[in-house]
């Protein structure tokens, strides 16, 4: 068994217990800094996101920019050098704390927080949310809120970046993780954006592999 797949076995098995979100905490605390223990951490900031910031339209240095479960904090770090205001947070305080470690010089406000209960300043307040890979890690159950959570991040005429794994409505979502349709995403127009860019792609960068969704909202004027 690799690490991936024993990391979906612990996944399963906090599943099975009704302690889900427990067990991201359960891997980064037991992992003893090894970062090749957990999946979804390479070392480096999103390529999706960095391919997003060279195109036209940037986000000013300056602005305010969320990044969500941020896990050990490369796209944070990303967004920060490029001169933006950067919070991110995480359910996991070990993640959090490995950030910290990571970066002992950062300018990126890490803290732990629950995306299902966020800080209420944290309204309606953020020029560039990102969100990479968290939405398709939690159950289908707790996706509405999720995606509710996310939208009211983002200050009027600012924009939400997202990235996911995606399937079609009729292909099975057996997870962790559980791929995205375009329809569950279509939810973050249900909470008030507007759709400026929608991206159905191969990544190839994965081996095998993966079929992703890039995203982009913003909120208009009023909205
Ligand atoms: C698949 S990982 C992705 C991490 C990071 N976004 C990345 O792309 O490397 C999902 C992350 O979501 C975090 N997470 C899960 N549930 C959360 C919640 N309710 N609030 C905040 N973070 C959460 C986990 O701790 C984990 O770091």
């Amino acid at each position: 068994m690799n690490h991936r797949e024993r990391a979906r076995e612990l996944a399963l098995e906090y599943l099975r217990r009704g302690s889900f979100p427990e067990w991201f905490e359960a891997l980064y605390a037991s992992s003893g800094g090894n970062a090749d223990l957990i999946p979804w951490a390479d070392g480096r900031p999103n390529p999706c996101l960095v391919e997003w910031m060279t195109e036209p339209g940037p986000p000013a240095p300056g602005s305010r920019a969320l990044v969500v479960a941020c896990g050990l904090g490369d796209d944070a770090e990303f967004l920060a050098a490029r001169g933006l205001e950067v919070t991110a947070f995480d359910l996991s305080p070990s993640a959090i704390a490995w950030c910290r470690r990571r970066f002992p010089d950062t300018r990126v406000d890490y803290l732990a927080a629950d995306l299902l209960d966020p800080p209420p300043q944290w309204r309606r307040r953020f020029s560039l949310v990102f969100e990479a890979y968290t939405l398709q890690s939690l159950p289908p159950d707790m996706l509405e809120r999720a995606v509710a959570r996310i939208a009211d991040f983002v200050a009027t005429d600012g924009r939400l970046l997202v990235v996911t794994r995606a399937r079609e409505e009729n292909e099975a979502g057996d997870g962790p993780p559980w791929p995205l349709t375009r329809a569950a995403l279509h939810a973050f127009v249900a909470e008030g954006l507007r759709e400026v860019d929608f991206r159905d792609f191969l990544d190839r960068r994965e081996d095998p592999p993966v079929r992703r969704f890039l995203a982009l909202y913003e909120r208009c004027g009023g909205g």
